[in-house]
Order: structure tokens, then sequence, then C-alpha cells
């Protein structure tokens, strides 16, 4: 079966995990420090907090915003669960927007109808690594969180995605376009967010050690400054996003190609609609590969793929249909991509021959629809 997402590992990562390894050296320390200060650079952001999941980089980047409980907290219904798990679980409530049918991505025009007063602020979500157009949002005057899950290497106007809003999330699961395993982190405008979430990460601990002794002779004392779980990264998964980091221009440049490979093949199909391709001032990650499929064939094209070794998947379930997020919010396009959406195979693990197999196997649908 050839799987829909996926990443490549190898010996780069297993050098560098067998360093930490040899130097008796498994939890937080130098490789993650190096990766902070390696991926900010990439980024062009003041610092980096490397976290344990991009999920709970999420509900870091809502806590950082100290919001009143009770706040609103508007974002899109097609996206990942832990997007609206963070809101709730930091007491905040989430307000689900729609989102465009071409590009999967919240709009201005898609928020603007649930601001009110108790708007404390926006997540959005660059959907598939393209980028949502910021400045109309920012315009509103809202702090902006920006889920860049799927964005580690996507810019607009030659700015990273997750460095335009007031705190940027990222993830780095075992399928993202850089993997280790588990792995997320935030970043910020504002760098005292940055060293808060340092210290929040370990359990709410700000000055330990001799810092936190006021003689300096009770070095295992430690002031906790705020209530917080444990989101601490660690070295080994942090060797993988340094091997990974160093190889990410291939691994972009073979997701690049990949989906232009698609965009081209699947151009004259009047049953599939092409996701939108990047605007001149836009740089893409080619995170995954998404279609429509237009005849109301959606559910049986899937399973067509998948009689033929092909395995395809729909992101997201909108969750304002999901029974623990029901709402009576009416998203029409979210709803229509719920019944058309499909996402196809795209990840540098797939070969040539993967690629040939699902070009044909899709064409030939055309016989079918
Ligand atoms: C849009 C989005 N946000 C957040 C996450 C959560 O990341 P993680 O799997 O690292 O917890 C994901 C994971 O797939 C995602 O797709």
């Amino acid at each position: 079966m050839i799987s829909v997402f996926g990443s490549k590992v190898g010996q780069e990562e297993l050098d560098e995990i067998r360093t930490s390894i040899e130097a008796q050296w498994m939890g937080i320390g130098p490789k993650t420090r190096a990766f902070e200060e390696q991926i900010a650079q990439r980024l062009g952001v003041p610092g980096f907090a490397l976290l344990d999941s991009g999920s709970n980089s999420l509900y870091m980047a809502v806590k950082l915003l100290n919001l009143a409980p009770g706040t609103e907290v508007i974002l899109p219904a097609l996206t990942w669960i832990s997007c609206a798990h963070a809101v709730v679980l930091a007491g905040c409530v989430p307000v689900f927007c729609d989102v465009d049918l071409g590009t999967q991505n919240v709009t201005a025009e898609t928020i603007a109808p649930h601001l009110t007063r108790q708007t404390g602020a926006i997540m959005v979500v660059h959907y598939a690594g393209k980028p949502v157009r910021m400045q109309p949002i920012l315009d509103f005057g809202v702090p902006v969180i920006e889920d860049a899950a799927h964005a580690v290497d996507s810019k607009l106007g030659g700015k990273a995605c997750g460095a335009m809003g007031a705190v940027g999330a990222f993830s780095f699961d075992a399928v993202k376009n850089l993997a280790m395993g588990e792995g997320g982190g935030v970043t910020a405008q504002d760098p005292e967010l940055i060293t808060r979430a340092r210290t929040l990460r370990y359990c709410g601990i700000g000055k330990s050690g001799f810092e936190a002794s006021a003689n300096k002779d009770r070095w295992w004392e430690y002031n906790i400054v705020d209530f917080f779980p444990k989101f601490l990264p660690n070295d080994i998964n942090a060797s993988i996003g340094l091997a990974q980091l160093r190889k990410l221009d291939k691994l972009q440049a073979y997701r690049k190609q990949t989906w232009e490979l698609y965009q081209r093949e699947f151009a004259n199909l009047g049953w599939l609609a092409r996701p939108c391709d990047p605007e001149p001032d836009e740089q893409h990650s080619y995170f995954t590969y998404f279609v429509r499929v237009l005849n109301g064939k959606r559910n049986a094209f899937a399973k067509y793929l998948y009689d033929r070794g092909i395995y395809t998947t729909f992101r997201y379930h909108p969750l304002h249909l999901n029974p623990i997020y029901k709402s009576n919010a009416i998203l029409p396009m979210s709803a229509q991509l719920n019944e058309e959406g499909l996402n196809l195979p795209l990840h540098p693990n797939l070969s040539t021959a993967d690629m040939d197999k699902i070009v044909t196997t899709v064409k030939a649908y055309s016989k079918v629809a």
C-alpha cells in the first residue's frame, strides 16, 4: 500500500543520534539548543522554543497570549483537533469559521462574520503549507496565532509562516516536512514570550538551582512561576531534527517536483479540481496534495484507489460536525469539502514507480467517473 504521508530518514539521522547516545545524554541538552538556534536562523525569528509536540505547541501558543477565561478564539473548523483542544484547555471558547474552497485556508472574509467584542485571538492554519494571506487578518487588530504545522518552509512576501502573527506554532511529528518522530515548538514576535515558553515547558519552573537558592547553599530548590504540564523536548528527537534540517532543501525540492507532476498530469480531468498553486509572493511547503472530486463520487474514488494499493485520506473532518464540538455554525465550504475533499500521497518516500502508479490510476478513473 502506498502511504499518503511519510518522511525520509536514514544514515544522517542515525549518525546524529549516535553522538548523543555515546555522550550518554538523551534529555534536553546541546542538541536541543543547536536545533533551536538553527531553526530560528532559518525562519528569521528572534528565537525558538522546542517542545514535545505540535499539539502542545498550540496550547502553549494560546497560553502565551494570557487570554481571560471565556475569551473567544476564532479558528477554522477544517483543521486538526489540537487547534480547538488548545483553546478549550486554556479556558477559552473556540468559534469556528469557514475556509476557501481552493486553498482550504481561512481568509479575512471567512473570519469577519465571527468577530465580536469577546474575540481575543484568531488562529490561522497555513493549510498544506500555502500561506494564509495574513495582512488583512492582522489588520483586524486582534492577536493572531499561526499554526505553521504544515508550513516549516513556507513564506509570504519573504517572511516565514509562523513569524507574522503574535505567536507561531510548529509540528515536527513523524510525517511533517521536517520530521523528528514527535516534536514541535513556538516562536513569537516578542522575545520575552519565547523565554516564557522555555520556562513554562518544564512544569512552569522559573529559577532553579543556585539561581533559586537565596543563600546559594540550597541548590535543589526552585521557583514555580505557573501551573503548567511538562512539554520538554529531548536530544534524541532534536538530533533527528538537526539531520532533517540539513537536508530540508533537498526534501522540499522532491515534494515540489511531485506536486508539479500531479498539477500537470491532473490538469484536464473535468471531475477533479486541483489545489491552487502558490502566488508569485508565496513560497509553498507542499505538505500534502489535496483535490476535490466533483461528481459526488469522492468516497467511491477513494475506495477505487485503496483497492489498487493507493492509500488516501481527507484532512480534516470539520470540527463543527464532530459531536464533541458540534455547533449550529453554517460553514458551507467546510461542509462541501467534507463531501468532496481527498488528500493523495505526497511525501519524500514516494518512489518514481509510486508516482507513475498514482498518476496512471487516477487518470484511468476518468473511464469510470
Ligand atoms: C494543522 C495541524 N496543527 C497541529 C498539528 C499537531 O501536531 P502534532 O502531531 O505534532 O501534535 C497537526 C498534526 O497533524 C496539524 O496537522
